[in-house]
């Protein structure tokens, strides 16, 4: 099968886990655009969709489907049943590195809001430790320089990602050269980097569930 049979097959596998007529949260990046795309092709009704990037809601809104603003949601007291997303690095316990499109801080919101996250990715995304995909951090850009020499310090090798601005008007740091055996303590680390908005492990909201595709099929992982 190619790359993109198996992120098709993948993105297939996830349309049960979907709540017909509830809301739904939807990840970026390539195999969440596949599944976007069979969503429609398989006339699934949801109530409605939360998207973790302008390019997912245009893909969304381009199908028909409704797209909600997060806030207005939870401040009506609704739940998101589902957030369905793909990962870059996928670790035995679940944990993530995700950002890989730069989507890394809506991703986290919207996945912190839902009850259920079905991660969605082909095997060549499964590790034994995080760490061989650079991870991404968001950054306040003017903060750019300090957070680097704070991520060299921690061991880390950053580099900014050459003229990407994320949707928030920030820049990504990509950072090679870690080993994260730890990934809940790592993400608390970071997370305490003045100037840096949200670094793309996903380890204390980790995926509920991952499907994974290869060439024997789907399988089911549960954290
Ligand atoms: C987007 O920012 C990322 O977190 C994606 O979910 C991740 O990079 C997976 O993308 P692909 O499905 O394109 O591999």
């Amino acid at each position: 099968m190619t790359p993109d049979e198996l992120k098709i097959a993948v993105a297939r596998a996830a349309l049960p886990h979907v709540v017909e007529g509830a809301l739904l949260g939807v990840g970026t990046g390539s195999t969440a655009n596949h599944f976007i795309d069979l969503l429609a092709a398989e006339k699934i009704q949801v109530a409605g969709a939360i998207a973790s990037s302008e390019a997912s809601a245009a893909r969304l809104r381009g199908h028909g489907i409704p797209v909600l603003a997060l806030d207005d949601v939870i401040a009506s007291g609704r739940r998101i049943p589902v957030y369905i997303d793909g990962a870059d690095e996928i670790d035995p316990g679940l944990h993530l590195i995700k950002g890989g499109g730069g989507a890394l801080t809506r991703e986290k919101i919207v996945a912190a809001a839902s009850d259920c996250f079905v991660c969605i990715a082909d095997d060549s995304k499964c590790v034994d430790v995080l760490g061989r995909f650079p991870l991404p951090i968001e950054v306040i850009p003017m903060a750019a320089a300090l957070v680097a020499r704070a991520l060299s310090a921690l061991g880390g090798v950053p580099k900014i990602r050459d003229g990407f601005v994320t949707d928030n008007g920030n820049v990504i740091l990509d950072v090679s050269g870690l080993k994260i055996s730890d990934p809940v303590a790592f993400e608390s680390e970071l997370d305490h980097l003045t100037g840096s908005v949200t670094n793309g492990l996903f380890a204390r909201r980790r995926a509920d569930i991952a499907l994974v595709s290869s060439a024997e099929g789907v399988r089911t992982l549960r954290g």
